[in-house]
């Protein structure tokens, strides 16, 4: 049995948020006391802090809502996801799902969550921290038909999917070109769309999606050089990610699809009421060079528009970044 598993029971049990003690906990996972302090151990090294009271046990200091293929299923509309795959602990769900792409069948819609990634993979080489049970960290299968062109503005569907379910849940989220959600200029979730496949034919779509959710503060957040907060931070509220999850995926269905048969045009005016750059001055990096302008919404293909000295001038993905000028 993998270290990782015998972590699962353990936190599985414990997730309650109420005492156990080291007696119970050993005969439930068949493991002497002195092996169960060990494993205790391990909780602290994925973030989870517990505190132990004599005569009572141990207990986790915040109670964990961990993810559930049933309770997720149940909420989604018909044609999605036939295949949850639920991992507790993994380098990272979008590699795992690009794994899976080659070593079995994967169906349109099927979906790999985890509970954590120990190699999360952010945009631009970055990497993406998710401490355990608090986020969410979602993998999406799509299979485009259209070739490559056709795929220009897919990431900014899926940002914009992500911030009209989050500004339901609350207002004030906003997107930051090409697609990081943000609040108060904050980011809360993060894309990441990988592709392998035939860029004149069949591509296969890997649509990484990164919330920070049930996080009040945590020392992975120590290497992280940009702004973020979560949607605890900004409600005061903890939440179901299992329903939340149901919503963002019912919402990505739905707007795949529609990107899928028309394109970005017919989302390009919606972005741009949530756009968080429009009208602010701005500094486009490409790489060494730096161009310098006042950000104008997005193009019909969902380039990023800037106004410039010599007028206006269109940004794709890639190497581009955005800062607020000082
Ligand atoms: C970004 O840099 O903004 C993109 C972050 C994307 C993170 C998500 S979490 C689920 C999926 N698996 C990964 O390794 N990355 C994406």
């Amino acid at each position: 049995m993998s270290e990782s598993s015998n972590a699962d029971k353990l936190i599985a049990l414990m997730s309650d948020g109420e005492f156990h003690s080291g007696e119970e906990l050993g005969r439930l996972l068949s493991i002497s006391r002195a092996a169960v302090w060990k494993r205790l151990e391990r909780l602290k090294e994925l973030g989870l802090e517990y505190e132990s009271i004599r005569g009572k046990g141990y207990r986790l200091k915040n109670k964990l809502n961990l993810l559930d293929a049933a309770e997720i299923r149940k909420g989604l509309s018909a044609v999605e996801a036939n295949n949850i795959f639920i991992h507790s602990i993994i380098d990272s769900t979008n590699a795992e799902l690009m794994r899976l792409l080659v070593s079995q069948e994967i169906n349109h819609g099927d979906i790999v969550l985890a509970e954590m990634q120990e190699q999360g993979r952010g945009r631009r080489g970055r990497s993406w921290v998710s401490p355990y049970a608090a986020s969410i960290n979602l993998s999406l299968y799509w299979r485009f038909e259209q070739g490559i062109s056709g795929v220009d503005g897919l990431s900014l569907v899926v940002g914009l999917a992500l911030a009209e379910v989050l500004n339901n849940i609350h207002p004030g989220f906003k997107l930051k070109w090409p697609n990081d959600v943000v609040f108060d200029g904050k980011k809360v979730a993060g894309i990441l769309v990988e592709l392998t496949g035939d860029p004149n034919g069949i591509l296969h779509i890997v649509i990484g999606i990164g919330i920070n959710i049930n996080i009040f503060s945590s020392d992975l957040f120590n290497q992280v050089e940009q702004p973020w907060t979560s949607l605890a931070q900004i409600t005061g509220k903890t939440f179901n990610r299992n329903e939340l999850l149901v919503s963002i995926n019912n919402k990505l269905i739905q707007y795949l699809t529609e990107f899928q048969a028309k394109g970005f045009s017919s989302f390009q005016q919606v972005w741009q009421q949530f756009d968080y750059l429009k009208g602010s001055e701005v500094f486009v990096h490409i790489g060494s060079n730096i161009v310098y302008g006042v950000a104008d919404g997005v193009a019909a293909n969902g380039e990023l528009r800037i106004k410039t000295e010599k007028g206006i001038e269109l940004f794709n993905g890639g190497e581009v970044s955005l800062r607020k000028k000082l």
